[in-house]
């Protein structure tokens, strides 16, 4: 069966779509078989693309998310995912709090899929510009690729 991997920021316009593609595309890379969304903690976006800075960063480095359509984290995603992965310790504390009894999920922050980053969050570049947003392709780039090595590894 197939893995599942759902990444959660705030909004689901900027971070975790960047993070969907590059998990992707790491998985394509490594011939790993894996369902894979994103969604957000907060609503305020529910249906909307990702922001276009995102778009253009994910462009920029060969990717299209135009199609991506922001939706909301719920319980019921404990029990669809295999993993479940906060962009930033806030969101990582948002699911906790949300985290049925009996989930399947396994809860992780990104970079702690990152050797020398355990801990850390990837920068929100919402407030930010183009620079920021290449910045956090670059993080979940990192995170998606260490996440995806150690599935590839478990399968
Ligand atoms: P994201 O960025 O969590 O990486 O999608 C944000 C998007 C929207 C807002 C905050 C962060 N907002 O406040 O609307």
């Amino acid at each position: 069966m197939a893995a599942s991997v759902l990444f959660v920021c705030l909004g689901n316009i900027c971070r975790s779509p960047l993070a969907e593609a590059a998990f992707r595309r790491e998985a394509e890379r490594l011939g790993l078989e894996a369902h894979v969304d994103s969604a957000g903690t907060g609503d305020w976006h529910v249906g909307r693309p990702p922001d276009p800075r995102a778009c253009a960063a994910a462009r920029r480095n060969g990717a299209d998310i135009s199609d991506y359509e922001a939706r909301m984290v719920s319980p019921a995603d404990f029990h669809r995912f295999d993993h479940i992965v906060a962009l930033d310790p806030q969101n990582l504390r948002d699911l906790e709090r949300i985290r049925p009894a009996g989930a399947r999920a396994e809860l992780s922050l990104l970079l702690d899929h990152v050797e020398g980053r355990e801990g850390q969050g990837v920068a929100d570049p919402y407030y930010g510009g183009d620079a920021d947003f290449d910045t956090a392709w670059a993080d979940v780039s990192a995170g998606a690729g260490g996440l995806a090595r150690r599935m590839a590894k478990e399968r």
